[in-house]
């Protein structure tokens, strides 16, 4: 039987846990090959190691937001499998919870790294192997923080704003150019994560009613990654409402 992802190449940010990891793990399953980066390659490793051949897997220790590494992980996966056809932004950083005023110019640097300019290399480094190729599906992976506001993760909720924007933005560079390429953003809700411990402990669970997996929001990435030629493009859609 056909999978969705057979013949398809998918970068994927932040693959090591959480929802990169899940994620890698469907779009192993449904063919894929794939390309993960993350700064902990033995993670990487262990992420797909029963899901994903070794002819279709290259993992790389990468620090998105340094830009030379960005493009030397880029350069490698194109090397490695010719075509870039899905990218999927999911690594970021949530700094400590803190008042705006309590937070450090230094974390605000890192998250921004992270967070936006780490999605803007990746997303600037695939661009032209998938315009080349006249075909892409770009996911960035953000959070209801972006346009709500969160009190506490002042500095979280804006780069996830930033990211939202850029979102837009190159979804509407793209429309009407001509290539296929669709560029969306996938607001996963509360997941139980590495990036929130409290998730993990029960107290915290029981005042966040709506907790989920990573592995029921994977689908949802999978969804954006096939979208159909003409599928929409530039948009924030949340998990669990209707899209
Ligand atoms: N968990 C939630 O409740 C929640 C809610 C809304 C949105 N989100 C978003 O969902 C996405 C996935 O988060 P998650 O919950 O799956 O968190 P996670 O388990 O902490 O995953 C984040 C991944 O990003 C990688 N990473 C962090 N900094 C990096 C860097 N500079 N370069 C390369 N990789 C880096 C980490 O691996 P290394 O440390 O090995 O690099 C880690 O595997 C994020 O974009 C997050 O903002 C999460």
């Amino acid at each position: 039987m056909d999978r969705l992802l057979d013949g398809r190449v998918a970068f994927i940010s932040g693959a090591g846990s959480g929802l990169g990891r899940a994620t890698a793990r469907l779009f192993a399953a449904e063919g894929a090959a794939l390309v993960l980066l993350g700064r902990r390659i033995g993670r990487l490793e262990e992420a797909v190691r029963d899901v994903a051949p070794a002819d279709r897997l290259l993992t790389i220790a990468c620090d998105i937001g340094d830009f030379r590494s960005v493009q030397d992980a880029v350069a490698r996966g194109l090397k490695r499998f010719g075509q870039i056809d899905i990218l999927v932004n999911s690594a970021a950083i949530l700094p400590p919870r803190g008042a705006l005023v309590r937070t450090t110019p230094d974390e605000w640097d890192r998250a921004f790294a992270t967070n936006v300019s780490g999605a803007f290399y990746l997303m600037r480094e695939v661009l032209p192997a998938m315009e080349s190729a006249g075909y892409g599906r770009i996911i960035n992976v953000t959070s209801g923080w972006s346009c709500d506001g969160a009190p506490g993760y002042a500095v979280y909720a804006a780069t996830k704003a930033a990211l939202d924007s850029l979102t837009r933005s190159l979804a509407g560079e793209l429309a009407g150019s001509g290539v296929d390429i669709l560029v969306n953003a996938l607001s996963p809700g509360v997941m139980r994560s590495d990036m929130w411990p409290e998730g993990r402990d029960p107290e915290e669970v029981a005042m966040w009613p709506d907790v989920r997996d990573p592995e029921e929001v994977a689908p949802d990435l999978l969804r954006l990654a096939t979208l159909p030629t003409g599928g929409f493009s530039g948009r924030i859609v949340r998990h669990g409402e209707p899209w």
